[in-house]
């Protein structure tokens, strides 16, 4: 089919397109996207995450999606067994005790944030405050670091990787200029050479406060190697800020812009948890999760043959009308809304809950003290598999 969506127009307006899509069909090859196959319904989204012996994550090299890892192996771009091995280690860490263990010391990093001089300046001045830079970045970097036991120090340097990597991490890979490669490159070194000095000394003190600690102790049998340690660390960062940072401000950006949706949640903060799943369902920062094609497969009535790669179109497949009623809606009470966003099947988000909660107070916490928030200005960047920003401000309002 002749259908790109990949176009700066569609990239910042997705939705004509998309519905075009569907109703091509719920799996349609695109020439003009060089035969990748786009995968639009709930149903063979969900199909093709769940089976990884038919839709391998090797999609891409891990020096393709990220080059800082250089040849070590991560959970993301491997397919189980190697897979299992790499994520049970992570799981038995980080569990759900150990991410509700973090909810007081995130509301905190939350007040200090929006309580920070410059900020509450801005603010009070009624001009466009930088709500981007200052809070909603701010917050999953400074949380992951804390997980995992980086002194405070440091933390300027573990922003400073972070965001180099993340320039790469969420575009298409094909679409990220080399300078950036390259800067990624060094911090990604950098920082994997940190994280194993950081390893060796929990190894020396056998100390166990922190997430890098747990995962030494757990891997005393050596099960992975220090470079895969570090690189499982990078992970998390890469996986978790963004991604996290981009749901905060789409979030603040559609209350601004649904009134009613925000007056429910300033009568009823408690409504602001299923509203964070509403963000994600109605515009994904995940946008796509990438798959290869093993063996010659049938899906959605169309022959894919090895090799071939699939885009699961998870911002498709959470409006698909026969999935979600009033799919076009965005409704911040919205009950049962099973939404991609996360994945599904072996790759399933980690952080899931982790990000939930993040996002649920950063919302509370922001509304709490500027109901009547306006948008200034707002900017996503042109980048397709996610939606991230470049600029997103706000004045106080009223
Ligand atoms: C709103 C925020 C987030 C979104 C939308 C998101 C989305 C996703 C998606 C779609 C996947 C699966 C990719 C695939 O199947 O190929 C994934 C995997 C993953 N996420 Fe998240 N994520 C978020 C936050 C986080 C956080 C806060 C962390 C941890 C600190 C995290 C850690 C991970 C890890 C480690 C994986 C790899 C799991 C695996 O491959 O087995 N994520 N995430």
């Amino acid at each position: 089919m002749d259908i790109n969506i990949v176009t700066p127009e569609s990239v910042i307006d997705p939705w004509p397109l998309l519905k075009e899509l569907r109703g091509a069909g719920p799996v349609v090859r695109s020439e003009p996207m060089g035969g990748v196959w786009l995968v639009s319904s709930y149903e063979h989204c969900r199909e093709v995450l769940l089976d990884y012996k038919r839709f391998s994550n090797t999609v891409f090299a891990s020096t393709d999606f990220g080059p800082w890892f250089e040849g070590t192996d991560t959970m993301v771009h491997t397919d189980p067994p190697d897979h299992t091995r790499l994520r049970s280690m992570v799981q038995k860490v980080f569990t759900y005790r150990s991410v509700q263990q973090l909810e007081p010391r995130i509301h905190q990093i939350i007040e200090e944030l929006l309580s920070a001089p410059e900020f509450v300046d801005g603010m009070a001045s009624g001009e466009a405050t930088d709500v981007l830079g200052q809070f909603t970045s701010a917050l999953p970097t400074t949380v992951i670091a804390e997980l995992l036991g980086i002194p405070s120090a440091d933390r300027k340097l573990f922003y400073r990787w972070a965001e180099s990597m993340m320039r790469c991490i969420l575009a298409d890979p094909r679409l990220v200029p080399q300078e950036h490669i390259d800067a990624a490159v060094v911090s990604g070194r950098e920082m994997l050479e940190y994280l194993q000095a950081e390893i060796a000394e929990r190894r020396r003190s056998g100390a166990t406060e922190d997430l890098i600690g747990r995962l030494v102790k757990e891997n005393a049998g050596g099960a992975l190697s220090d470079e895969e340690l570090a690189a499982t660390c990078v992970t998390l960062l890469v996986a978790g800020s963004d991604t996290t940072t981009s749901t905060t401000t789409t979030m603040l950006s559609h209350l601004a812009h649904h009134p009613d949706q925000r007056d429910r949640l300033l009568a009823d903060p408690e409504l602001t948890g299923s509203g964070v799943d509403e963000t994600l369902r109605y515009d994904p920062t995940a946008r796509v999760n990438f798959r290869k094609v093993l063996g010659d497969v049938e899906l959605g009535g169309q022959r894919l043959s090895d090799g071939d790669i699939v885009w699961v179109l998870v911002i498709a497949a959470n409006r698909d009308p026969a999935r979600f009623e009033r799919p076009d809606q965005y409704d911040v009470g919205r009950s049962p809304n099973q939404h991609l966003t996360f994945g599904q099947g072996p790759h399933l988000c980690l952080g899931a809950q982790l990000a939930r909660m993040e996002v649920r107070h950063a919302v509370n916490a922001f509304l709490a003290r500027w109901p009547a928030y306006k948008v200034v200005d707002r900017r996503p960047s042109p980048a397709y598999a996610a939606l991230t920003w470049e600029a997103f401000t706000v004045a106080a309002g009223r």
